[in-house]
């Protein structure tokens, strides 16, 4: 069976409350649960994480690599503008990933246009709301399986 990771990075369990005019008014919650149905009808089993800490997320990327991750997608949140240790982490598993941003950050200020991501993620999807994690647990069920 498909594993797919979901990360979220710092802030964005404030989701539903936080900047709703950039953000929306859906909670992390909300986004997990939806996220798990659309996973588990395409027969695959999904997991979340969020922290603000850099070290955790850190950690979690890093235990992706032995707990059968088949794919990750993460919102590294404030961290796209700043972690060489998040990038490095997911370059040591080598596993898919997808970034994913609610707010179209090419639009926002300039320090939001530099992701260290992009360059070595599957894809980026930004803009689109909440609907780009949807899109991107889509595109995760129809990569193979690593095992
Ligand atoms: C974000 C965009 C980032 O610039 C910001 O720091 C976030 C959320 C987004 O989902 O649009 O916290 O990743």
């Amino acid at each position: 069976m498909k594993n797919i990771l979901v990360l979220h990075g710092p802030n964005l369990n404030l989701l539903g409350q936080r900047e709703p005019d950039v953000y929306g008014h859906v909670t992390l919650s909300e986004i997990n649960e939806k996220l798990k149905k659309i996973a588990h009808a395409g027969g695959a089993n999904l997991q979340h994480f969020q922290s603000n800490a850099e070290a955790e997320l850190v950690e979690r990327v890093q235990r992706s690599r032995q707990d059968g991750t088949d794919f990750i997608i993460i919102n590294p949140a404030a961290f796209t503008h700043t972690s060489v240790a998040i990038r490095d982490a997911l370059a040591a598993v080598a596993i898919p990933f997808i970034e994913v941003h609610i707010s179209n950050v090419f639009a926002r200020e300039a320090f939001r246009k530099e992701s260290y991501f992009s360059d070595i993620a599957v894809g980026v999807i930004s803009g689109l709301g909440v609907t780009g994690y949807e899109l991107a647990v889509q595109y995760a069920l129809q990569q193979p399986d690593r095992s």
